[in-house]
């Protein structure tokens, strides 16, 4: 688990996405530490984790960003969003805002709330930006975590790197016996959009290794 003495020679940075309680949180404390927690709280702000490994005899740092996965909804429009969606906005609700900000129609409504709303969206491109790899991920027993992946995906293609490698990853394999989304179903949606895909268990530590040295070597 990574020699911090070794010289770097690539730095790969990796995002993880998708709907809260899947458990980004614990894959990434799998992969970086090799631990997991049973009671791991919801996930505030943006955190980032390193491990190095070696790849073809070169050491690569994968640099793993972990966010809120939680819902957001537009405080503009009610409109239920990924997370960070940029804000659709609506004159008539904006006029609306402004009476109960008790703001007067004549102020300027972005001046008075925009300074929230642009760190929002400072935010959304800090972190996907430089992102070369990035894994989505839903759980396997929660049909709606695996039904919200196309908007993840949607976010992720309007705010990343084209290039950017995706692996689609189905979590809490552990739990067959409450099992929501059929492995078919995820394998043929990820071959439709040209993902790679595994489902893993961050619990028993299975294929989490596997799933992201598969976005690492891609990237490679
Ligand atoms: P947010 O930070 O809110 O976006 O959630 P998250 O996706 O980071 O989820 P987190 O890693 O915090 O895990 C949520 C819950 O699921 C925790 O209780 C974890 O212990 C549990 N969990 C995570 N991975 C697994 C797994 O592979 N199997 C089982 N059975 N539970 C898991
Ligand atoms: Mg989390």
């Amino acid at each position: 688990y990574g020699d911090a003495s070794q010289k770097i020679d690539y730095v790969f940075k990796v995002v993880l996405i998708g709907d809260s309680a899947v458990g980004k949180s614990q894959m990434l404390a799998r992969f970086a530490r090799n631990e997991f927690s049973l009671d791991s709280k919801a996930t505030i702000g943006v955190e980032f984790q390193t491990r190095t490994l070696v790849i073809d005899h070169k050491s690569v740092k994968a640099q793993i960003w972990d966010t809120a996965g939680q819902e957001r909804v537009d405080i503009l429009t009610g409109e239920k969003g990924g997370i960070w969606s940029d804000f659709m906005i609506k004159e008539e609700l904006i006029t609306l805002l402004k009476v109960a900000f008790g703001l007067g129609t004549n102020v300027d409504f972005f001046s008075a709330v925009g300074g929230s709303m642009n760190r929002y969206r400072a935010v959304t491109s800090a972190y996907y930006r430089g992102a070369v790899g990035a894994m989505l991920v839903y759980d396997i027993t929660k049909r709606q975590t695996f039904d919200h992946i196309p908007r993840w995906l949607e976010e992720l293609r309007s705010h990343a790197d084209k290039n950017i490698v995706i692996i689609l990853v189905g979590n809490k394999s552990d739990l067959e016996d409450q099992r929501a989304v059929p492995t078919e179903d995820a394998k043929e949606f990820a071959q439709k959009e040209g993902l790679f895909f595994l489902e893993t268990s961050a619990l028993q530590s299975t294929n989490v290794e596997n799933a992201f040295m598969t976005v690492l070597t891609e990237i490679f």
